[in-house]
């Protein structure tokens, strides 16, 4: 055989086994920032869309009750709709938010509020870090106004809060923030410790409610499908009480359209060693709870909801702080 032949008919035998090798690795992880941090696709690895449109909001949360891992949480603002922005003709979800709603409106909640478990209860108080990505597309008649909240991660207990200015030890969240004019941060209810307050990417929390970090580096736009991934790795040694220092190596990340947007490693997710990153909190809605945060009206729309999971808290360096629950 001449080298060439010899390299086609190597090449001929090895390309199978080759491509067999990335489906097994696809199969594994699909997604870029879950590959690169080992991640494991959850036991429900996307959350399925109906085959038929759900017009009916009791009939879609139905639907999310027989599918999506559902822990707890209601909304009457919701159904599955022909995705409005491609041609594909799939379903999507479609979270409304009629004029004059916020939290706590007299108009109304609008949007959902859940807690979802896709990750099993094989890995029930193990996850130590988690990836949830979702493609997210805005009415072209949404109006930003003064802000509201996307879906993102819960740690701990669900019911113990860690929303709505109500902060302890037994969870914490990490969710989305919109604020004027699209203008994005990661909103989180997580301890601050003695110099937190001050570092770039953070704003202070205020009135007792979350710390803004990196307000501003992305934006949400509307009338078009954007991919969001947040992903966070819990800090390492946890003290198991506030009063004793915990190690503040604990990781956020944002990915808008696979793209990286920021990282940090300065953060304690929790000083309570036994929580982990429970579930989703999909949680969206205008408010701020005041007028002026009100709806002028709109939908989000959802598909591509994947969730990834790993073990390992964080092994980033970090200094030993004394956590502080605001
Ligand atoms: C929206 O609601 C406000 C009250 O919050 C009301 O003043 C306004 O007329 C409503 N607009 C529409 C278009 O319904
Ligand atoms: C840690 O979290 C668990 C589960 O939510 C809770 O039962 C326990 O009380 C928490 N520990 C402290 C010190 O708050």
């Amino acid at each position: 055989m001449t080298p060439l032949l010899l390299t086609l008919a190597l090449a001929a035998h090895i390309a199978p086994v080759f491509t067999s090798q990335l489906e097994e690795r696809r199969a594994v992880a699909d997604d870029p920032v879950a590959i690169s941090y080992g991640l494991t696709p959850a036991s429900i690895a996307s959350l399925p869309l109906p085959t038929t449109t759900i017009t009916a909001a009791s009939a879609a949360q139905t639907f999310i009750q027989n599918n999506w891992g559902h822990v707890t949480g209601k909304s009457e603002y919701i159904s599955f709709v022909k995705d409005p922005f491609a041609s594909s003709g799939s379903n999507v979800l479609r979270v409304s938010y009629p004029n004059g709603t916020y939290a706590n409106s007299p108009y109304g909640d609008g949007g959902m509020g859940m807690y979802l478990d896709p990750f099993g209860t094989a890995v029930d108080g193990k996850v130590k870090r988690a990836l949830f990505t979702y493609e997210i597309a805005l009415s072209k008649d949404f109006d930003f106004v003064q802000g509201g909240k996307f879906p993102g991660l819960f740690g701990g207990r669900v019911g113990e809060h860690c929303s709505g200015g109500l902060y302890n030890d037994k969870c914490f969240s990490l969710r989305v923030v919109w604020r004027k004019a699209g203008v994005a941060e990661v909103y989180a209810y997580i301890p601050g410790y003695s110099g937190f307050d001050t570092k770039t990417h953070i704003q202070p929390n205020t009135n007792g409610y979350g710390y803004s970090i990196n307000r501003g580096s992305w934006k949400f736009e509307t009338g078009k499908w954007q991919k969001l991934s947040i992903l966070a790795i819990m800090n390492s040694a946890p003290s198991g009480s506030p009063s004793k220092p915990t190690k503040a190596n604990g990781q956020i990340s944002i990915y808008l359209d696979d793209r990286h947007v920021f990282t940090h490693t300065y953060f304690v997710l929790s000083t309570n060693a036994t929580l982990d990153i429970s579930s989703i909190f999909f949680s969206t809605f205008f408010g701020g709870s005041t007028e002026p945060y009100a709806s002028k009206g709109g939908y989000a729309y959802f598909r591509e909801m994947k969730s990834y999971y790993g073990l390992e808290a964080s092994n980033a360096a970090g200094s030993l702080v004394t956590a502080v629950y605001p």
